[in-house]
């Protein structure tokens, strides 16, 4: 037997839409499929990037998508540095872009 003997509507591996949650992404209402991450569910909303860097202000979003890179990070609720391509949308999630700088060395010495 192949997989295109399968009856579509009996392939337990074919994609099913879950129902919609709801989320706040830098305090405004957002949607999101239950069980999508939270770059995916910005993704959906058709931006690209959401960070900048902290040397050259460059914009970034999804790179890896498989948690090596860190290009996706968000703040969600108190916790900084969440991996958005790794971390699947909870109800009532508070999503926070991120937007760095280096620290001022100089600043430091001075304290
Ligand atoms: S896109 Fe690379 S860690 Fe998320």
């Amino acid at each position: 037997m192949t997989a295109y003997l399968r009856d579509h509507a009996d392939d337990p591996a074919a994609p099913r839409r879950g129902h919609t949650i709801g989320f706040t992404l830098d305090g405004e209402p957002a949607t999101a499929i239950e069980g999508q991450t939270i770059a995916g569910a910005i993704l959906s909303t058709g931006r690209t990037s959401w960070r900048t860097t902290a040397v050259g202000a460059e914009p970034r979003g999804v790179f890896c998508g498989i948690g090596v890179c860190f290009d996706c990070i968000v703040t969600v609720g108190e916790t900084r540095d969440v991996r958005a391509c790794l971390r699947r949308v909870r109800e009532g999630d508070e999503v926070c872009t991120q937007h760095d700088r280096l620290p001022d060395t100089h600043e430091e010495a001075r304290a």
